[in-house]
């Protein structure tokens, strides 16, 4: 069997902990051909330290020599290079958030179509274990019909302080679309894509406009800080779902945590921890798994799927049809904020 041959655009933090180690661990099925980066010094460094054969100066240099790529570049240049790379005939497998817009999104949806090439976006929490088996409990009916999901994505005094993303040009936003896309995406998937109906939200930043922040990712300028660090957001979708969302980088709270919990018609379940809510021969019960000590990195499984779906064994888990209805979410909860009004879907 061919090897499927890789490439990786934008090779900082994410490329080199989770891309780059798991296509590795992949090495029967991949290998990785060439990286392309602004910063041409980091580009070379990554190369040697992973034995990365090829380091080009422009990302359309790259596509000749590879079957598919991993884009993690800054928010802003995903639909672009994104777009170029299937055109050229690449799969690509886009970090999230898909992109800044909706526009954008649809335009790489359409250069996938056009092309007849795969488009996966990195929603990697997917495929946590707690998420992948809520799924399955989900589809088996343990909860019913969903009605309220609560949803909170919560660091406390956590700026990312190194590369833009407290740039709003780069990356279009803050711990919403930095942090919070996570969460929407997963609730989004877990609860069957719902389609929404009506957003109201609230975006803060006045916490890190404040000079002197304690902060425990590093240090960023609050002069220029210029996203938001705090959301909160009520949504409701058809068939009288509803959601109540909040993601934070810097709040005021004990400590950090990620929530999802869904209220069903004839159960419940959180997913973080993983617990069932029933109630069955007169009492209420709550249920535990033995969680697999054994199961594979988010970031491995992630790789798997992508890789497996090019060479065409599996189907892709993240499909960008529903990346763009987070993108579209995202837009809807900024919009809302900034009309300071609720924002209906047509
Ligand atoms: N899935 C996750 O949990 C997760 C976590 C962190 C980051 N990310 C995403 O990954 C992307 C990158 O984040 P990061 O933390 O690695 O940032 P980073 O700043 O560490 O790395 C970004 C790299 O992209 C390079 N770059 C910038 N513009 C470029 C361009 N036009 N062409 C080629 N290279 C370019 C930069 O020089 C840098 O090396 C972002 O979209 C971010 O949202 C996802």
């Amino acid at each position: 069997m061919n090897k499927l041959r890789m490439g990786i655009i934008g090779v900082g933090g994410i490329a080199q902990t989770r891309h780059i180690p798991a296509f590795q661990q992949l090495s029967d099925e991949v290998e990785l051909i060439a990286v392309q980066d602004v910063n041409k010094e980091r580009a070379q460094q990554v190369a040697e330290n992973f034995h990365i054969p090829y380091v080009l100066d422009e990302y359309a240099s790259l596509f000749p020599l590879v079957d598919a790529v991993t884009i993690c570049t800054p928010n802003k240049f995903h639909a672009e290079i994104t777009i170029a790379a299937l055109n050229a005939g690449v799969h690509v497998l886009c970090e999230k958030p898909m992109a800044i817009t909706t526009e954008q999104c649809e335009a790489m949806i359409q250069a996938a179509e056009e092309n007849d090439r795969l488009l996966a976006i990195a929603y990697h929490y997917r495929y946590m274990q707690e998420a992948q088996i809520a799924k399955k409990a989900i589809q088996h009916h343990a909860i019913g019909d969903p009605l309220v999901a609560r949803v909170q994505a919560m660091r406390r005094r956590k700026v990312p302080g190194w590369g833009v993303f407290t740039n709003k040009a780069l990356q279009g936003g803050g711990s919403l679309i930095d942090f919070g896309c996570h969460l929407l995406d997963l609730s989004l998937w877990l609860m069957d894509d719902p389609k929404p109906v009506e957003v109201n939200a609230k975006t803060y930043n006045r916490l890190s406009k404040q000079p002197g922040q304690v902060n425990d990712w590093g240090t960023f300028d609050h002069e220029t800080f210029e996203v938001d660090d705090h959301v909160t957001s009520y949504v409701t979708f058809e068939n009288d779902l509803t959601m109540q969302f909040e993601c934070s980088w810097a709040a005021n709270i004990k400590e950090d945590h990620t929530t999802l919990s869904i209220s069903g018609a004839d159960g419940g379940l959180n997913v973080f921890p993983l617990e069932l809510y029933q109630s069955d021969y007169g009492v209420v019960w709550n249920s535990q798994p033995v969680l697999k000590e054994d199961a594979p990195s988010e970031g491995y499984a992630q790789a798997r799927n992508f890789v497996q779906s090019c060479l065409g064994n599996e189907e892709l888990v993240v499909k960008p049809e529903q990346a763009l209805k987070v993108t579209k979410l995202i837009e809807a909860i900024y919009a809302s904020s900034g009309a300071g009004t609720s924002i209906k879907f047509t």
